[in-house]
């Protein structure tokens, strides 16, 4: 099906084919960029970015990506716009749907890119919401497939807060490409049962495998892939710290869990990660509650296992895939 004009959301909105196609243009227009061969698909067109939160990877993949098609982006910082805040998303839509070819959105609601999508006129493309980041999945399963040269069947153990965005696209990914997927934390940071309702039923068509599982040294054994997040999402509050170290610091990522899931296992990670006290934050985090990283050892993030960077690649290469497919008539 073409996704000419369709707005990039959720996963939930795109069959299998349509996020295999993705890939598949996402890997020619990274072997393009690779061998100097231009690719200015989108010739003359203009994008909005708009950042109600703070960004490094998706912003610069969206800003990069439109260039290289041909693009001219104009940035919306998480201050410096009206929107919300003077003016309604509603009417912040009609406006940048009558000067712009498409709107990249990243901020708190779902509801928000939706109804932004709804009345824009032009393509949105959802570059996180507190519910979900499909961007980043596309990202992360080109990584897996150029890793295991496949999606079906890998074992994808997710080990953290499970409950929010990250932990919500990577079960709706997983489920939509026939994967087996763990949420691998305390129960009450699972999905939510209603999303975990709606991707058992799309994991009985794709073959998928879901679990819930809180106990890692059963969660992890033979998976190729463990995937974690940071403890606190942006946007959540500061009094939140104490209860996330204490609960999930079974969970954190660290070279034993790799070599306790097997010898091909690989580190995931959607960045930006605490694995060492080089940020402001992993330093007041040490100096309020004593530890030197939070989701994932310093080791485990610096060993051949750890394939974040490529990850962090890909990022571009898929979002000029998810543009290119939704601006250029096919
Ligand atoms: N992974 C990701 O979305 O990174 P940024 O917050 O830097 O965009
Ligand atoms: N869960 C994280 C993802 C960052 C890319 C957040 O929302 O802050």
């Amino acid at each position: 099906m073409s996704l000419y004009q369709k707005s990039f959301l959720k996963l939930l909105d795109f069959s299998p084919a349509d996020i295999t196609a993705l890939l598949d243009m996402a890997a020619e227009l990274k072997r393009q960029k690779k061998a100097g061969i231009p690719h200015r698909l989108c010739e003359g067109k203009s994008i909005a970015l708009v950042f109600e939160k703070t960004s490094t990877r998706t912003r610069c993949a969206f800003e990069v990506a439109a260039a290289d098609l041909g693009m001219h982006p104009v940035y919306l910082d998480p201050t410096g716009s009206q929107i919300g805040k003077k003016e309604s998303i509603a009417d912040t839509a009609r406006v940048l749907g009558r000067m712009f070819d498409g709107i990249e959105y990243r901020g708190y609601g779902q509801e928000i890119v939706e109804e932004l999508a709804h009345h824009a006129g032009v393509p949105v493309w959802n570059g996180l919401t507190n519910e979900y980041h499909p961007t980043q999945i596309l990202a992360d399963f080109l990584t897996i497939r150029e890793r295991f040269g496949r999606l079906h069947g890998i074992k994808l153990v997710y080990m953290g807060d499970a409950r929010y965005n990250m932990g919500n696209s990577l079960m709706v990914g997983c489920a939509k490409m026939g994967m087996h997927f763990v949420a691998c934390a305390p129960k009450e940071y699972f999905p939510n049962q209603e999303l975990i309702e709606t991707c058992e039923s799309i994991a009985a068509e794709t073959g998928a495998i879901l679990e819930f599982c809180d106990n890692p040294d059963v969660a992890v054994r033979d998976a190729q892939v463990l995937y974690t997040d940071v403890w606190v999402s942006m946007g959540e509050p500061d009094e939140v710290w104490e209860k996330r170290i204490r609960e999930l610091s079974p969970y954190r990522i660290t070279m034993q869990r790799l070599e306790q899931a097997g010898p091909d296992c690989v580190f995931m990670h959607c960045l930006p990660a605490f694995h060492d006290l080089k940020t402001t934050v992993g330093k007041q985090i040490y100096e309020r509650f004593g530890i030197s990283c939070m989701e994932v050892t310093d080791e485990a993030f610096e060993s051949e296992r750890s394939i974040v960077f490529d990850e962090a690649e890909n990022r571009m290469h898929t979002i000029k895939a998810v543009m290119a497919a939704t601006l250029v008539e096919d």
